[in-house]
C-alpha cells in the first residue's frame, strides 16, 4: 500500500498523472476546464471507472468556475458533455449527476458561484478519500472470503486489466484485495493479464505489483487456459465497469472469455466494485453500452505499424460477464451471491 496519486488537486488547479506514458514516464498533465477533462477522459490520460468518476468531479469544478451567469440548462448541458467522454464506467455519470443535483440545490438557494466551486471541489475530495475507506472494506471482505474458499496457505492470484490505485485514487478494488493480503503476507504468486490492446495490465498493474514488490508474472490472456488446468491459480479477481441489477458485469474486453474459462476449471472467480459501479436501473447486461475504440489501439503499436495498410479491426473494450460465471461480487457492503436474483439490488438499498 501506498500513497502514489494518479489524481491531485492543487491550488485549484487539476493535475492528472498521464497513464499513456506509463511505466516509463511518469508525468503529469494539467487540466484547466471541463473539454480538457473530458478530452483526458477519452484519451485515457486518466481511466479506470473509480477515477474517472472522481476526474469528473473536478472537471464540473473548473466548469462552474469559468461561467458568468449559471442556469438549470447550462448545467445540464455541461453535465451531459462529460458523460459522454466515455460510455461504458457507470462511476462517470453516477458521479457527474450527484455533481448536477448540487447544482440544482445551489441555483435553487440562489447561493454564490464561488460557494458552489468549493462545494464540488469538496465532493471529489471527500470521494476520493472515502474510496479508501471503501476499498479497504471491499479488500477485507475478499480476503476472509479467501480464507474460506481457497483456505490457509499463501494464495496463487489472477487479475484482468488495472484495478489497483492507479484506476481508484487508492488502495484499489481487485488489486486492492491482492495488495492486502499480501501485507499479511498471504500471496505467493499474481498472474496479471497483459489486456490487449492498450496493455493495462502489463504497463499499469505490473508497474503497481512492482511498486508494492508483489512476485508477480504478466501472461497473454490466451494463457489462461494453460494456467487454469494447470492448478497454477486459486482464485480470480477482476474489477468492474458497470453492473446490472442481476449481477451480468461490464469489465474491460476478456474479462467474460476468463470468467466462462474459471467455470469450466471450477476456480472461484470475483468481481470487486464499489456501489458506485452498480447499475441497477438496468436489468441486466443486454443493456449496457460498450465502448467502441479506435483501429488504431490494434493496428498500431505506440506509434508503430504492426498490420498490413489498411486493416480493419473490431475493438470493443469491454465484455459484459454473464452473472453465472461470477463466484461473488465484493462490494463495501459485504458479498453478494449473483446466482439469487435481487441481492444486488436489496444491497443498494440497504
Ligand atoms: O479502459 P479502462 O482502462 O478505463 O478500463 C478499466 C477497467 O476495465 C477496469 O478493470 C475497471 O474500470 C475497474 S477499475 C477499478
Amino acid at each position: 500500500m501506498n500513497d502514489y496519486r494518479p489524481i491531485i488537486w492543487k491550488g485549484n488547479k487539476l493535475y492528472l498523472l498521464d497513464q499513456r506514458h506509463l511505466p516509463q514516464q511518469e508525468t503529469f498533465v494539467e487540466v484547466n476546464d471541463l473539454p480538457g477533462c473530458a478530452l483526458a477522459i477519452k484519451d485515457m490520460v486518466v481511466r479506470g471507472a473509480p477515477c474517472i468518476g472522481f476526474t469528473a468531479i473536478y472537471g464540473m469544478a473548473l466548469w462552474v468556475k469559468g461561467q458568468t451567469d449559471l442556469t438549470l440548462e447550462k448545467c445540464r448541458k455541461a453535465c451531459d458533455e462529460m458523460i459522454a467522454a466515455r460510455p461504458t464506467a457507470v462511476n462517470l455519470s453516477y458521479e457527474v449527476n450527484r455533481c448536477f443535483d448540487m447544482m440544482k440545490e445551489s441555483l435553487s438557494k440562489k447561493e454564490p458561484r464561488e460557494s458552489l466551486y468549493d462545494n464540488l471541489v469538496a465532493f471529489g475530495d471527500q470521494q476520493i478519500l472515502e474510496s479508501h475507506a471503501k476499498n479497504t472494506s471491499m479488500a477485507k471482505i475478499g480476503f476472509e472470503e479467501l480464507k474460506k474458499k481457497v483456505g490457509d496457505k499463501k494464495w496463487n492470484l489472477m487479475t484482468h486489466c488495472n484495478t489497483g490505485f492507479l484506476a481508484c485514487g487508492s488502495l484499489g478494488t481487485a488489486l486492492g484485495v491482492i495488495s492486502y493480503a499480501n501485507s499479511k503476507g498471504k500471496v505467493e504468486h499474481v498472474y496479471a493479464d497483459e489486456t490487449r490492446p492498450y496493455m493495462q495490465g502489463t504497463r499499469l498493474t505490473a508497474f503497481e505489483l512492482s511498486k508494492e514488490k508483489i512476485p508477480y508474472s504478466i501472461v497473454v490472456e490466451g494463457a489462461a487456459s494453460y494456467l487454469l488446468s494447470h492448478g497454477k491459480v486459486d482464485a480470480i479477481f477482476v474489477g468492474a465497469d458497470r453492473i446490472a441489477a442481476n449481477g451480468d458485469t461490464a469489465n474491460k474486453v476478456g474479462t467474460a472469455t476468463l470468467a466462462i474459462v474459471a467455470k469450466h476449471y471450477k476456480i472461484p472467480f470475483y468481481v470487486v466494485a464499489p456501489v458506485s459501479s452498480f447499475d441497477t436501473s438496468i436489468p441486466d447486461g443486454k443493456h449496457i453500452e460498450i465502448e467502441m475504440r479506435a483501429h488504431s489501439e490494434i493496428t498500431e503499436f505506440r506509434g508503430h505499424r504492426v498490420a498490413p495498410e489498411g486493416a480493419v479491426t473490431v475493438n470493443p473494450s469491454f465484455d459484459v460477464t454473464d452473472h453465472q460465471f461470477i463466484t461473488g461480487i465484493i462490494c463495501e457492503k459485504g458479498l453478494i451471491d449473483p446466482a439469487h436474483a435481487g441481492e444486488l439490488v436489496k444491497v443498494v438499498r440497504s
